[in-house]
């Protein structure tokens, strides 16, 4: 009720009429009225006017439930939105979710998370307030080993969607790192649950940076928030919809084809490797080479002196050769 009364608000140039609210909703108008009370003890500021109606004049960052419905602009994701102010990992809750049936394209978001993942068995710092935690539920028809390139789709849908809200520039640090200005603003993790040659599901876990000033002393050097690096006020609940809205439209792509040959050059056109000397971290042989962009199947392509190599994702990392990008 209060998202549908949000949604409405939101829809309108000016004002929007008592009655008008009523027939939308079908609902009387005292429920229109305690709805649009409820939103101000809220924090929104909404502008109230006899033989007018009302208009919404300003929106708090709060994450919740209502705000998420109503920035939804997706056909499929986000069908099934799940909101916790605290949880332990938004992957794990949704892991658990497909366990249960849940159905494809469904969102978790958290405020906070108490066990929040990262790569190569780390930790994400989750606090609550200033970041986003989302999760997204997959069930493609798709072999185990293309997997990995849903990772290189997150990562352009969250580049664009940023790039889209804020005006900042984003970049991907191959495979799948968002940096402005050189610094890390967003971390993407992949899980999947497979059979020998089928996979049952995949969860694609995304966290962003927002208004994060301070981080833990191990990242804070090259860590940054897109507060930090000067964008426009950023309204939590509104940019989740955006990444959702950017990952429906680039996986339709990728699923078109099972493979990134159309989003390749927009990837290559974002990522900050291109053209510049990398460090590959092979625990075999480390090498140097200068990256020259991803093949169709999300490998990086570097020059070396010996010839060129392909480095696939979630094998070895990428450094720059005087720091992390
Ligand atoms: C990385 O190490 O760069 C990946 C970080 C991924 C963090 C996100 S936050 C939402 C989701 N839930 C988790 O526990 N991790 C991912």
């Amino acid at each position: 009720m209060k998202s549908e009364i949000l949604k409405a608000l939101r829809n309108t140039e000016g004002f929007v009429s008592g009655q008008q609210l009523c027939e939308k909703l079908g609902v009387s108008r005292t429920a229109v009225w305690k709805g649009i009370q409820k939103l101000k003890q809220e924090g929104y500021t909404i502008e109230a006017i006899s033989n007018k109606g009302y208009r919404l004049l300003e929106a708090p960052d709060v994450l919740n439930i209502d705000e998420l419905e109503s920035y939804r602009k997706t056909r499929w994701i986000g069908e099934e939105i799940y909101y916790f102010d605290v949880t332990d990992s938004t992957n794990t809750r949704v892991k658990q979710l497909a366990e249960q049936g849940s159905v494809h394209g469904t969102l978790v978001v958290a405020d906070r998370q108490e066990a929040g993942k990262g790569r190569r068995g780390r930790n994400w710092a989750s606090p609550p307030g200033v970041s986003i935690y989302m999760s997204i539920l997959l069930k493609p028809g798709i072999k185990p080993q293309s997997a990995s390139m849903l990772t290189l789709i997150a990562a352009l849908s969250v580049t664009k969607a940023i790039k889209e809200f804020t005006g900042l520039l984003p970049q991907i640090k191959w495979p799948n790192d968002i940096v402005i200005n050189g610094k890390k603003v967003c971390g993407i993790l992949t899980e999947m649950d497979t059979e020998i040659n089928h996979i049952n599901y995949i969860v694609v876990g995304i966290g962003i940076n927002v208004r994060n000033t301070e981080f833990p002393k191990e990242i804070a050097a090259m860590a940054t928030s897109l507060l930090l690096e000067g964008g426009k006020e950023v309204i939590r609940a509104k940019l989740v919809q955006e990444v959702c809205f950017q990952f429906e439209h680039y996986y339709e792509i990728f699923m078109k084809t099972n493979n990134l040959s159309g989003v390749r050059e927009e990837y290559n056109a974002y990522l900050v490797n291109l053209g510049r000397k990398v460090r590959v971290l092979d625990p075999k042989e480390p090498f140097e080479g200068e990256a020259e962009g991803i093949t169709d199947t999300g490998e990086l392509i570097v020059n070396t002196k010996e010839g060129q190599k392909l480095v696939s994702a979630g094998e070895v990392s990428v450094r720059g050769i005087y720091g992390y990008v």
